[in-house]
């Protein structure tokens, strides 16, 4: 058995994970908001006291002991953590260890602590036959040490940690298999953040984080529809990109003003900037297409946001379901907004 756990700013999610005779079955699942007023709702105030409170809060729910739990893994999110994919020559793990650090000094994003690295082999190199693909991942201690405090405060007594993009990645190779040709593009749209990664068996690894998200939407919504933030959070859910103009809107007109699109949406934005990603992806690469997009995250329901990325992008875009090979998987509101802390779990289970 194993949990995994995302730290979202705005919501907790916890998803539990086991062996089954069929090969895993869910066990148990919960979010919890840490928001305490979404009407003052402030992204900077934000930090450990919140979510320790929502991880007990949310063990509580889901009748789970943080102190008997042996294999619960979190995930440290996209600026404080550096994810390169590096070439190097097949040698000794130790060995391996030592040389890798000297590349991730190069990298890592500098605090003053000493750096912590991991790594993930992806396989031999199909040119050149003596070298291995490794995906590397650093952080500094600094950055370690608090997210360790945040899971000890909540009663969890290790921590074992991934990033984002690697809990995704695991998350949507356990739902849709390995990507035999060309590349995948996965999007976890959070709340301040989201989190793009080109995935693709014989393709270079990439991940870049976008600050437009969830919290974008909601202020942008509020704007276009001069209504408060919680308010605007009620009409985004509800209505989606028609509530400023993007989509046309299934209730009809309501003979509402809105702000009509003469300037950029927050949605255009966003496309632009995936788009923006993925150019720097396809120079750099040779890669030049990307079968499909899978959209997770809390805002990859928002109504008319896949057809409007599927549109402007011309490419096919899809609601990831990370539970798709799931036993025991219950109706649940959202099953993308759980990705990240499926891989989580999922490596969890790895490490027993
Ligand atoms: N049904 C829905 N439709 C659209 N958006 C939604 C829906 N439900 C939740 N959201 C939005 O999803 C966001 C929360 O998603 P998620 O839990 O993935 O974010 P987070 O992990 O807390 O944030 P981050 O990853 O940026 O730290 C909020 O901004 C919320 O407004
Ligand atoms: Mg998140």
């Amino acid at each position: 058995m194993a949990i995994g756990i995302d730290f979202g700013f705005s919501e907790v999610k916890i998803v539990q994970i086991e062996k089954s005779s069929g090969g895993l079955a869910l066990q148990n699942f919960g979010r919890k908001s840490v928001i305490d007023d979404l009407s003052k709702f402030n992204p900077e105030s934000i930090g450990k006291s919140q979510w320790t409170a929502a991880i007990q809060e949310l063990c509580r729910d889901l009748k789970i002991n943080p102190k008997r739990i042996k294999n619960a893994v979190s995930s440290i999110s996209g600026s404080n953590i550096s994810i390169r994919e590096v070439k190097t020559l097949d040698m000794a793990a130790e060995e391996l260890a030592s040389s890798l650090e000297f590349e991730a000094k190069k990298h890592i994003p500098m605090d003053g602590t000493q750096p912590v690295l991991d790594y993930h082999t992806l396989g031999s190199d199909p040119k050149e036959l003596d070298k291995i693909i490794v995906l590397l991942v650093a952080s500094t201690k600094n950055i370690i040490d608090n997210h360790n405090e945040t899971m000890k405060e909540a009663g969890f007594k290790t921590g074992i940690f991934d990033a984002d993009p690697i809990a995704l990645v695991n998350a949507y190779t356990n739902a849709e298999g390995k990507t035999p040709e060309g590349a995948d593009v996965l999007l976890d749209i959070g709340n301040q953040t989201t989190t793009l990664v080109v995935w693709g068996m014989n393709q270079r690894f990439f991940t870049r984080e976008l600050s437009i998200a969830g919290h974008e939407f909601t202020k942008y919504t509020a704007k276009a529809n001069t209504v408060q933030y919680d308010e605007a959070e009620k009409i985004k859910i509800a209505q989606g990109l028609a509530a400023v103009g993007e989509a046309p809107s299934e209730e009809g007109d309501d003979g509402k003003f809105r702000v009509q699109v003469a300037e950029k949406t927050i949605y255009t934005k966003l496309v632009e900037e995936v788009r923006k990603s993925l150019r720097f992806y396809m120079k750099n690469s040779g890669q030049s297409h990307f079968n499909k997009i899978y959209l997770s995250g809390g805002s990859a329901p928002l109504p008319g946001l896949q057809d409007f990325i599927s549109e402007n992008l011309n490419i096919k875009v899809e609601l990831l379901n990370p539970f798709k090979k799931i036993e025991n998987v219950a109706e649940m509101d959202n099953p993308a907004q759980y990705a990240i802390a499926f891989g989580c779990a999922l490596r969890g289970l790895e490490k027993k």
